[in-house]
């Protein structure tokens, strides 16, 4: 089962973790020897991602994730280890050890090879009289042959086995088209599977990197539902993806925009505006939103006009403001969404809409406005106090001035009053981020334990000295090759213990330690604590000592609490002989 530990190095070293991850973060700042970027696993505004280049390992000091380049594209591209090693080897161009290949048939790279030859069989059915009706509709809709072949489109067949015949003939079995959400199984039972998606204009979902990961398919008429989507895979999530990202990545027009519908996204391509993507049907996700802070810093929302849509606007907002994203709003006049606005007006009359688009904060303005009625005095009012707060929210002084007398204008009251409401409460929102962070940097005992909840340290300063020892025994391992005093049951923690069996075992048969290796036996959590001890900088002068140190600390620390386990034990003892005193006593 295991890779050949050389094959695993050999990756490795031609798989340079600045390059890789390059692909997904850019790292545009350098401290010392370290890059930084915005961590791809949590949402943040400040770079806490580090990566260096000379110790080949990331880390972020916001999440705590962190490891080798076998963890990072396991973590971003939700792979499984063996699935990971794979990528990269696939990646670096090194064939994968034989009998594994074999044995181990990838599922997912199974998966996505099914899904390109549906879409394949889709997009066929386009040009057989099976397709008429599609191809009617595609007609009806104004969707050119260009966008046809450039979105791969294609239809599934008014039959219930069309699919799946002819991926049974290509050799693809039906759990394997269970499992990809292409057929489903008949209710009358035994092994009958029959197509999940029939007479439907057929969209594939690809990811960016290119590979169909699911389908989106919409009913020719006005029938329900009007999108069948496929369920979540092992390769597929519609969280985690936007329709046409494979396409808008590669566009030049420098932002990207967010709409609602697959149609709309394909009539905007057709007319130009080649960097449209939407939500599958979703509202915005993070994992969404930071997908697209990957290429580029600013969004135009072109949401449906609908009550629905302009909420989904706000949420949307929220988000991306988040990434430090710059939002503008695309206002549409006559016109329900982007596709049927570019078929009454034309993309001239569009990009006039996109020139005019309002930024966030007019939108929310605008939008506050349309909720309080200004005639009234109750409703001015409840308009300043919500417009102070959007306003005090805003990190430029020169735009708080200029939203201010904005909004007064609006209001019909003097500027110099918003604005002052507004500073007002900027100071308190300020004071209360200060106390929030001191309060944070004055428990550093909490700092010191894991991200993860079930990796909580009992002793943090026996912990801390353990960490110490791992560090040393990562560096320099030298220092433990002769049998030393103490052996990992003075531990405090069973997963240091754990983590310092492995290393130690490898640096007794003479290897050098290695995260990549050691991830195929820990979860991520635990080399993401393992990760984070050896980003940690090392002395390595006073090594020697630093080891009796901590050996030292660990001793102390086992012993209290062995002491505080008996006086507790001692403590319950005592409780337990009063408690029955007492009863005795009471009764008597
Ligand atoms: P819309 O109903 O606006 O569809 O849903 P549309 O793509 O703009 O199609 P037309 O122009 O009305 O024909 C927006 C998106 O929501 C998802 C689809 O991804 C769709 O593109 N959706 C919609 C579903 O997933 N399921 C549904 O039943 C409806
Ligand atoms: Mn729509």
């Amino acid at each position: 089962m295991a890779f050949p530990e050389s094959f695993i190095k050999e990756l490795v070293e031609r798989s340079d973790i600045a390059e890789v991850v390059s692909a997904y973060v850019r790292l545009n700042k350098r401290s010392g020897s370290n890059l930084f970027g915005l961590c791809p696993f949590h949402s943040e505004k400040t770079p806490s991602f580090s990566v260096s280049p000379d110790k080949q390992i990331y880390h972020c000091f916001g999440c705590g994730k962190g490891g080798s380049v076998v963890n990072f594209i396991m973590e971003i591209e939700n792979l499984s280890y063996p699935d990971a090693v794979r990528f990269l080897a696939r990646r670096a161009g090194i064939p994968v050890p034989e009998e594994e290949r074999d044995v181990n048939f990838s599922r997912r790279e199974r998966m996505l090879s099914l899904n390109r030859d549906a879409a394949r069989f889709f997009y066929g059915q386009l040009k057989t009289p099976g397709g008429a009706a599609a191809r009617q509709y595609i007609e009806k809709r104004g969707i050119s042959p260009a966008m046809v072949t450039r979105f791969g489109l294609g239809c599934a067949p008014d039959s219930w086995d069309s699919l799946v015949s002819a991926m049974l003939k290509k050799g693809y079995t039906r759990a394997e088209l269970l499992d990809a959400g292409l057929a489903r199984a008949s209710k009358k039972g035994g092994n009958g599977i029959y197509d999940t998606f029939r007479n439907r204009l057929m969209f594939p979902v690809i990811d960016i990197r290119g590979s169909v990961i699911g389908f989106s398919g919409r009913i020719l008429d006005d029938g329900e539902p009007k999108y069948l989507n496929s369920p979540e895979t092992l390769v597929f999530s519609k969280s985690h993806n936007l329709f046409a990202m494979n396409l808008a990545k590669k566009s030049k027009k420098g932002y990207i925009i967010l709409s609602e519908g697959n149609i709309d996204v394909v009539s905007l391509h057709q007319a130009g505006f080649d960097c449209a993507v939407a939500s599958l049907g979703t509202s915005l996700t993070p994992e969404q939103a930071r997908l697209i802070s990957r290429y580029t810093g600013e969004l135009v929302l072109a949401y449906d006009g609908d009550q629905a849509g302009q909420r989904a606007s706000q949420r949307a907002i929220t988000l991306l403001q988040r990434l430090d994203i710059r939002v503008r709003v695309l206002r549409m006049t006559g016109a329900k969404d982007p596709d049927e606005f570019l078929k009454k007006f034309g993309p001239d009359a569009f990009e006039n809409l996109l020139r005019r688009s309002e930024g966030h904060v007019e939108y929310r303005l605008a939008d506050l406005a349309a909720k309080n009625d200004l005639k009234t005095d109750t409703g001015k009012v409840a308009f300043l106090k919500d417009a102070a707060g959007l306003i005090a929210g805003l990190p430029s002084a020169v735009e708080r001035e200029v939203y201010a007398r904005k909004t007064a204008e609006m209001a019909k009251v003097s500027g110099d009053a918003v604005s002052a409401e507004a500073e007002r409460i900027r100071k308190r929102l300020v004071s209360q981020a200060r106390k929030k962070r001191e309060s944070e940097s004055t428990r550093p005992a909490r700092l010191l334990q894991p991200a993860a909840r079930e990796l909580r340290f009992e002793n943090s300063r026996s912990a801390a000295a353990e960490k110490g020892v791992l560090r040393l025994l990562y560096y320099e391992p030298a220092l433990f090759t002769e049998k030393r005093r103490f052996a990992q049951d003075d531990f405090s923690s069973p997963l240091l213990a754990k983590l310092f069996a492995e290393l130690y075992g490898g640096v007794a048969r003479g290897e050098q330690p290695s995260l990549a290796i050691l991830s195929e036996r820990f979860s991520q959590d635990e080399i993401s604590v393992l990760t984070e001890i050896i980003s940690a900088p090392v002395e390595l002068s006073n090594s020697e000592q630093a080891l009796g140190d901590y050996i030292e600390i660990i001793r102390e620390e086992k012993l209290a609490m062995q002491h505080k386990r008996n006086s507790d034990a001692a403590e319950l003892m005592k409780f337990a002989q009063s408690k029955l005193q007492r009863k005795g006593g009471y009764r008597g």
